[in-house]
Parts: structure tokens; sequence; C-alpha cells
């Protein structure tokens, strides 16, 4: 393969040509997309504890295994977060019942963090099948704000920081031109046909998405949960909660949200994510068990990619490109990930033995789409330790392109092209969803 480098700036991806340089502007960085270059490495296993005692059984991946790797994780991955805040409500911004011609209803609800209507407060935009009864329910951040996924002009626009849309663009406010311009990665109308609500929200609510010292966003407000009163030149603990913590428990506020909303139900709830998003589907699946199902789309560093494999992104490029996303400890492991106690596919086997589908797509070599395949793959024992079917699978080589694996309780795809969510990918995760979410 012609080596090639390449750059990404905030999710701007540019292909250069052989052996460019600076990466940007910040360091050099050459990413190994060579296999035989991949170091060798062993991955911890999912079921042996840290003190080397066997996990033989379900009783104790549930009370002892399982409690230990959320713990590893938190600590030197992720961060910790704080709980469910006292004082949150919701407030229902409006409700329009003839949506998408009639099919569904469009609802926007303010979920307020804080007591009053004055504090931090995130914004849940939510397409509901009129159905009559509960529906299941994909839940997925945005990264461009509630207004860019459908032309709908009812959909407010967001007044908080928005992200940068491109190279060149300073003005980060929401404006009418945005409206639906992301509406392709979000196929609201396919969902609601195939019976389930949309609910979505905007990622820069929760945290915005730059490296601020976490000075912004909820960890403004909540921190001191986490790190205990500091003085303002003091150091943050090491495992402080990052951006990804920070946007997985803005979506379990939206969970708690939707426990009170009796058009959705709330024991059906997929999570789904793309890219720093998939990563934090994972996380939010992991930490929160009353998300039913999981979806990861090309997430790979610090998301599906196992990081002992340093093939595309690796540990230090992301703490470095990303200080924010993780917790400061995490950065130990810069260029020592066989140091780390943990590796992604714990990750993965810390939803089971809930579904979870990790998609790859072939021109995608930065998210690593083989780490991604085996980070399932070595996830497999602990589904099946826990009576489910796990990946139906034997071969540890990654599947041929286009033929999605989507019978077991682990689903994974190769998708045919780059970095990206596309119609094919949603078809397969409603496949999914319709075998584990609609059955009575
Ligand atoms: C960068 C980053 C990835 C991330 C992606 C995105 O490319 O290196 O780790 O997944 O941005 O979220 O768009």
């Amino acid at each position: 393969m012609l080596s090639m480098v390449f750059l990404r700036c905030a999710s701007v991806l540019v292909v250069l040509g052989p052996m460019a340089g600076m990466a940007c502007g910040q360091d050099d960085f050459t990413p190994n997309y060579d296999e035989s270059k991949v170091p060798e490495y062993t991955l911890p296993d999912p079921l042996v504890m840290q003190d080397g005692t066997p996990v033989a059984d379900a009783e104790t991946w549930n009370t002892k295994r399982r409690p230990e790797l959320l713990s590893l994780f938190r600590e030197h991955v992720y961060g910790r977060a704080p709980g469910k805040p006292e004082q949150l409500h919701f407030e229902v911004l409006d409700n329009e019942p003839q949506a998408l011609g009639g099919i569904a209803t469009r609802r926007q609800v303010r979920m307020h963090l804080t007591e009053g209507t004055d504090g931090p407060s995130i914004d849940v935009l939510m397409y509901v099948p009129n159905a009559g009864r509960p529906v299941p329910a994909f839940l997925g951040l945005n990264f461009y704000g509630n207004h860019t996924i459908a032309p709908d002009p009812n959909i407010r626009l967001n007044t908080n920081w928005m992200r940068n849309r491109g190279p060149g663009i300073v003005d980060n406010r929401a404006t009418d031109e945005t409206r639906g311009t992301h509406a392709p990665y979000w196929p609201v109308e396919m969902l609601v046909k195939r019976g389930y609500a949309l609910v979505t929200m905007y990622y820069g609510d929760i945290d915005p998405d730059y490296d601020d010292g976490f000075k912004n966003g909820v960890h403004a407000a909540f921190d001191e949960q986490v790190t205990g009163p500091l003085a303002d030149d003091a150091v943050r603990p090491g495992d402080a909660w990052g951006s990804i913590a920070a946007w997985a428990w803005g979506l379990s506020r939206c969970v708690d949200y939707l426990e009170t909303d009796a058009d959705v139900n709330a024991a059906r709830v997929a999570v789904i994510g793309h890219s720093r998003l998939g990563k934090t589907s994972l996380w939010a699946g992991a930490t929160d068990e009353r998300l039913a199902l999981v979806v990861s789309n090309n997430s790979g560093c610090g998301g599906a990619a196992l990081s002992r494999r340093a093939f595309g992104e690796t540990v230090s490029r992301i703490n470095t490109e990303f200080p924010h996303w993780f917790c400061d400890n995490f950065s130990q492991f810069n260029n020592n990930e066989a140091a780390l106690p943990v590796d992604q596919h714990e990750l993965i086997a810390l939803i089971a033995p809930r579904p979870v589908y990790v998609a790859s797509a072939t021109e995608d070599l930065w998210a690593d789409p083989l780490g991604e395949y085996l980070a399932a793959y070595h996830a497999n024992p602990v589904y099946k330790l826990l009576g489910t079917t796990g990946l139906p699978r034997e071969s540890a080589d990654l599947p041929p392109a286009d033929e999605p694996i989507k019978t077991g309780t682990i689903g994974y795809h190769l998708r045919s092209g780059k970095h990206d969510i596309t119609g094919f990918d949603w078809q397969q995760y409603l496949d999914f969803a319709d075998l584990h979410l609609t059955k009575e």
C-alpha cells in the first residue's frame, strides 16, 4: 500500500500524497498502516480478575469482574463522572403531532440540569411514530445542532457554541442556512416508518468540543462533585471526567427524560454514535445499563479499536490532538499501550449481555477496521458466558466487505468506503434492532 499521511483537524479529513509531513500544526505523526508493523501484544483477559482469579460464571462476572473493569476504565481512560443531578427537570418546549406528513410527533424538550430555568440545559429533539403505544427508540448525539438533522423550520436554533463547520469558517453560530445540512446522516423518516423514535441532542450543549481546561459545559456545573473543591491553579485529579464521559453522562440524562415520556419505551432504547460520538455511545452503554442496545459507527481509537495494535490513530496521538476527550491518566499510556490494565474489547464486554453492533469502513484505516473487529471478537467469551449467542463467526480475520454479521448479540460489518455513516449502515442497525428491541 502507498504510504499516505491522513491529516484530520476537527474531523476534516485530507488525504495527502506519499509521506506528507506535519499534522494539524501540532506534531509529526505518521500513522502505521502496515499490518506487519503492528507490535506483538497480549490482550488482558476479560475473564480473569486483576488478582489472577478466573471468572467462571455469570455471578462472578456481574458482581466482581464487571465492577472491576468499569472502575479500571473510569480511572485510566474516560474518568469518573457525577451521578444524576438532584434538580434535573424537564420542560416540553413544543409538540407537533402532525410532523412528517402526519406519521410522527415532533417534540422538543429542554432538560434543565439545575434548579429553575436559568442554569445549564440540554435540548432534546425527537420524532416519534404516531403508533398509539410506546415505541423503541434510537438515541444519538449530533455534531452540528438539532436544526441540522432535518429541514424542519420549527426546530429551534441553538444559541450555544457551534462546532466549526469547516476550514476557514469562523462563525460558530447556528443559522437558518445550516438547517437540514446533516439530514443525510439522520434518516428520520426511515426510522419512523420502521417503528422507531429518533431522539437526538447537540453534543456541544453538554460539553463544547475544545480544550478549555474544563471550564464550560457540564464540567462547569458539576466538576466539583467529582474533583472536590479545587483552587483555581490546582491540577484536576487524573481520573476526573473528560469530554467523552461528559457526553455519555448527557445521554444518560436523556434516558432519565425518556423514562418520563409515555410515547417511548425507555427499556428499548438503542444508543448510536459516529466517530468520537461512537466512542461516546460505547462508554454510555458500558456505564448505563438502561441502554438496551449499543451501536458504534467507525469509532476507532478510544472506541472500538484495540489500543495495543497502535494501527492508524494511537493513544499518544489522540491524547495530543484531543487532550480533553479522556481523563488525564490516559496519557500515561502514550506509546505505552502494553501497560494499560484494560483494552477496548473489555469496553465492549461491559455492554454484555446487551446487544452491541460495531461497524467499520474499508477506507477508514485511521480507525483501524481490523482492531475494531478484533475488539468485538475478543468480547465474545463474556457474551457466551452470559448465555447469549455473541458474535456468530469463528474467524479472527476481518470479514469480507459489505457482508454484515447481524444475527447474533454482537453485530459487525465492514462497509466499502470512507469514514462516514450511510444509509447502508443505518439499514443494518435497524435490522439488528428489529431482532432485539421489537419482540414482545
Ligand atoms: C478525528 C479523531 C478520531 C475521531 C474523529 C471524529 O479524526 O482523530 O478519533 O473519531 O476525529 O470524531 O470525527
